[in-house]
């Protein structure tokens, strides 16, 4: 068993992770320094910890997920965690059991992490004002996916050494996308300038309110930009059609070496995936090592994760000796 990384003294005064747009640059500068040191020790032969040795971690999933779960599960079990994945097949949910049905139910097995992801805005949220544990959201809906602006921010970190004053430009589907506005709070938070790229269909009505620039051309929007994060067309929460066609779209919209050409030099390619190869990405520039981070994003994942369960459950533990 290895012991965990120490988080610095400044103290992460939240009970739930819901949101980026609820924490201070204190609170993300915490967790990305923490999460850092984790992905030092999961690079070692021994990563296991057993910091939530006792602990039980549910991990509840009314949406499909293969990385978001694998990571948080892999994460709680590097802690020595019990954990226990419930999704929306093998729940009751089908059986007509509502949200609030499962979480109080759920609640009264006394886990000490839910982590929920959920194709509602805000059903997490409502989850974890009926519940006496510690509540991570998992992504819900098209409103926040917390954990992956912060391990994109971690990936960016690693990269290029800092987040302030890089510009950053997430082209793609970005009205429906949680990614999208998880990572315009979290950057702008940082310091980052933020632009958005899209064809207007895909465009979130008056989206500089949330002050970023908006271009409805790659060219424009990627010219002399530090990273380019890319979004899966998120045709589930489509209805009706958004794009005349993939072809269409992947000609004006699809990431390749001749519209990267107008970012800088050394650009970071990003995509939290599931990549549509030849739909908003070509294979080729997905598959760059030297400019692509998408790996290094995945391997992030596990590393935030492991330092969000920490630092909440830190929480938990002072909670109880009170
Ligand atoms: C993202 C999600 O679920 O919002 N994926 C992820 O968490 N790895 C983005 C997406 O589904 O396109």
């Amino acid at each position: 068993m290895n012991a965990p990384p120490k988080a610095s003294q400044t103290a992460f005064r939240h009970r739930n992770l819901l949101g980026i747009a609820d924490l201070s640059a204190d609170d993300i500068s915490l967790i990305l320094d923490l999460s850092d040191a984790y992905a030092q020790t999961n690079r070692e032969r021994r990563k296991k910890s057993d910091l939530l040795d006792g602990r039980t971690v549910i991990n509840l999933f009314f949406e499909n997920s293969t990385r978001t779960r694998t990571s948080f599960e892999l994460a709680a079990r590097r802690l020595s965690a019990d954990v226990i994945n419930m999704t929306v097949e093998t729940s009751s949910i089908k059986k007509g059991e509502t949200l609030l049905d499962t979480a109080i139910t759920l609640n009264a097995m006394h886990p000490d992490v839910l982590v929920v992801r959920h194709p509602e805005s805000g059903a997490v949220k409502l989850l974890s004002e009926k519940v006496n544990c510690a509540v991570i959201n998992g992504g819900d809906g098209a409103h926040e996916h917390p954990t992956q602006a912060l391990l994109d921010a971690v990936t960016i970190r690693r990269r290029k050494g800092r987040l302030q004053g890089l510009t950053v430009a997430i082209c793609g589907d970005i009205q429906h996308s949680r990614v999208a506005r998880s990572n315009i709070y979290l950057l702008q938070t940082m310091g980052a300038r933020v632009r958005v790229v899209a064809p207007p269909t895909l465009m979130p009505p008056q989206v500089e309110r949330l002050g970023v620039e908006a271009f409805w051309d790659m060219e424009k929007g990627l010219a002399d930009c530090d990273i380019v994060m890319m979004l899966r067309l998120q045709t589930e929460r489509m209805q009706g059609s958004y794009v005349p066609s993939i072809r269409e779209y992947f000609r004006f919209f699809g990431l390749d070496y001749h519209k990267l050409s107008v970012a800088k030099p050394d650009a970071l390619i990003m995509h939290p995936g599931p990549m549509n190869r030849g739909v908003e990405i070509d294979s080729e520039v997905a598959d760059d090592f030297g400019r692509s981070a998408i790996q290094e994003q995945v391997e992030m994942g596990v590393a935030v994760r492991m330092a969000c369960l920490d630092l909440l459950t830190r929480n938990l533990a002072e909670a109880d000796a009170a």
